[in-house]
């Protein structure tokens, strides 16, 4: 039996999980395809701390330790200054925070790309420090024997094609890829190439809907949409996009709440409570007990 959650709740304010869980595998979350089909779409969101996999493990599939965290958590401009440091360190939490989901840790720009021993050095080490059941990897033909040699020594991959942050530099941004014939063949000649090398799933990532849509009917593996396709195997978006933490989001994110107002409203309540003394009340004060 895999990782089973538990933490001391008396020195801690996570919440206990009520019975051990089962956590869910990689041949389970591969096996949702069958022949072509996926009845129960992927579910993923990301995660970066113990506490946010908690909320968001009892309704995903999987979680993903997506390098986004550079932009989410650490305030840096691109996805390329994320180090294998930030990854470990979060991704250990996203494990720790969770019992029912797949965690997936993104490898992050510099770490993999330069041959496949090198992804293997990097890969082995985020499964054995973290916990984690996989590691996703952007790219697609190019880094398709890379894939084959991690599958082939028991570290399952996802891969990431289309829209591929990493390579912002390289693309000039972030607009949706695959909208000219030619680009649209290379994607779908690299989501041909990530199936083949034995990728469990693939993110397609901000590309032209008929195209997401005609990989996920092509290859075997599930595909899981990020400004893709309805019709892709699942969906994924970073969770503070879709919890409405921040003001600016692609077209594709879908705001589920406003967290951010609403934290702003919590904090200036606070902030008026502390100036004009009514916090901290009676029922929040330690007061000596009464000699008898
Ligand atoms: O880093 C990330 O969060 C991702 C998702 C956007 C798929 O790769």
């Amino acid at each position: 039996m895999s990782t089973t959650f538990t933490l001391d709740t008396s020195t801690s304010r996570a919440h206990p999980v009520p019975e051990p869980v089962r956590r869910l595998t990689v041949p389970a979350i591969a096996a949702r395809k069958k022949d072509g089909v996926t009845a129960e779409p992927v579910v993923m969101l990301t995660a970066y701390t113990a506490r946010m996999a908690q909320l968001l493990d009892p309704h995903c599939d999987m979680l993903l330790v997506g390098d986004s965290l550079g932009q989410v958590i650490y305030g840096l401009d691109t996805t390329v200054r994320v180090t294998l440091e930030m990854m470990i360190a979060h991704g250990a939490a996203v494990v720790r925070g969770s019992y029912r989901s797949v965690v997936v840790i993104d490898l992050p720009f510099g770490t993999y790309e330069g041959s496949p021993e090198q992804a293997f050095h990097t890969a082995s080490r985020v499964l054995r420090e973290t916990g984690a059941a996989a590691v996703k990897l952007e790219g697609g033909e190019v880094l398709a024997p890379t894939i084959e040699f991690l599958v082939r020594r028991g570290i399952p991959v996802v891969a990431h094609i289309g829209l591929t942050p990493q390579a912002v530099n390289a693309l000039g941004g972030y607009g949706a890829r695959g909208r000219s014939e030619a680009e649209a063949k290379k994607i779908a000649a690299d989501a041909r190439a990530v199936a083949d090398a034995g990728a469990f799933a693939m993110v397609i990532e901000g590309v032209m809907e008929p195209l997401a849509k005609a990989i996920t009917a092509e290859v075997k593996c599930p595909t899981i949409g990020i400004g893709a396709s309805p019709d892709c195997d699942g969906q994924v978006l970073v969770v503070d996009d879709m919890l409405g933490m921040f003001e600016r989001v692609p077209r594709f994110v879908r705001r589920f709440d406003d967290i951010a107002s609403r934290i702003t409203e919590a904090a200036a309540s606070y902030a008026a409570a502390v100036k004009d003394r009514s916090f901290p009340g009676e029922a929040e004060l330690y007061r000596p007990k009464a000699k008898s």
